[in-house]
């Protein structure tokens, strides 16, 4: 089956391209400028708010299915920069979604537990969304574009994702390692409900659902919902770092520009119940998680 994967760059997409790409899947990836972080798949370097190089890129592909992971998803930049965040999150989705009904490909839209307010997580797919902020409500447009102009798409929200090696703009797991390896001292949110998610668990639920050609709303993230403390130590559990490296810090404490949801976090029940690729538990996340960072870091390390 012939996929094309935006943000083939970026976290999740990366993932994605090398999950199919191993799958014997021929894959086209479109990221923004050139190719970062190698992968065996033709790559196509394009700007997606620019609608007709979108729908030139999509043709000369031919997909079966388009599996769309880019965004802005900068949270604070979004806020301070609307523009962008409109082009990057609605603008482009819009014109991926016109492409994929174009050449009559199957689309896999990725957002995000943004779209809800986070009074009262954790959501399951029928919630109803409230976004808050440039990014939420961005992303929010952005479903409400695949919706229209690719019926029948799947939207695969995701939340806090994390993997290793980085790709992209640094996650919240690789930051967290790289501080807590060099025995630097960090402050977690406390009082913050996110669903943690391994890049290669999304990316698979991802490729299934696009594989199969599902569509509706879909909760493809981890399978647990706490706070941020809690996912430090226990990650500081299985690294074998110190948890008291980690102060417990609250969200209103610090002014950032853009708000976020503070009971959030996704049920996956739907995903568990339908899909082949399980949302994963915390503790199997994070073994998987640590054997990524240890491969990795071998030889930088020297064990
Ligand atoms: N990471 C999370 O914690 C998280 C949480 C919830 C939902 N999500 C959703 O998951 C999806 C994948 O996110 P991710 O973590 O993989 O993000 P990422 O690592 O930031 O990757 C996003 C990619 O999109 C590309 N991109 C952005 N604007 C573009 C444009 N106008 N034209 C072409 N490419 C553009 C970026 O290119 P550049 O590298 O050039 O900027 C980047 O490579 C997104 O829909 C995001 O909203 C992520």
């Amino acid at each position: 089956m012939r996929f094309l994967v935006t943000g083939s760059n970026g976290l999740v997409g990366s993932r994605v391209c090398a999950q199919l790409a191993q799958a014997g899947h021929p894959v086209v990836g479109l990221g923004r400028g050139g190719q970062r972080g190698g992968g065996a798949y033709r790559y196509i370097g394009v700007e997606l708010s620019l609608e007709a190089d979108v729908l030139t890129a999509i043709e000369s592909a031919a997909p079966e299915v388009i599996i769309h992971c880019a965004s802005m998803t900068e949270v604070d930049a979004c806020e301070k920069n609307p523009e962008q965040a409109y082009a990057a999150n609605v603008t482009a989705a819009a014109a991926v979604a016109r492409g994929a009904a174009r050449v009559g490909a199957h689309l896999v839209h990725v957002s995000t537990d943004y779209v809800f307010d986070g009074d009262h997580g954790p959501y399951d797919e029928e919630a109803r969304p409230n976004p808050r902020g440039v990014y939420a409500v961005t992303k929010h447009m952005g479903e409400q574009a695949a919706r229209i102009f690719a019926p029948g798409c799947a939207i695969a929200r995701t939340a806090v994702v994390y993997g290793w090696p980085p790709a992209g703009r640094l996650n919240f797991g690789a930051w967290l390692v790289g501080a807590l390896e060099k025995q630097q001292p960090v402050k977690l949110f406390e009082d913050q409900l996110v669903s943690p998610s391994l890049a290669e668990s999304v990316a698979a639920m991802l490729v299934e659902l696009g594989s199969r050609k599902l569509g509706g709303t879909w909760n493809t993230c981890g399978g647990e919902v706490l706070d941020r403390v809690t996912f430090g130590r226990a990650l500081c559990g299985v690294f074998g770092f110190d948890p008291r490296l980690i102060t417990p810090s609250r969200m209103a404490d610090l002014k950032l520009p853009a708000p976020r949801p503070l009971r959030s976090g996704l049920k996956t029940d739907k995903a568990r119940a339908l899909l082949a690729a399980k949302p994963l538990s915390l503790s199997e996340s994070l073994s998987r998680f640590h054997a990524a960072w240890k491969a990795g870091s071998t030889p930088a390390r020297g064990g």
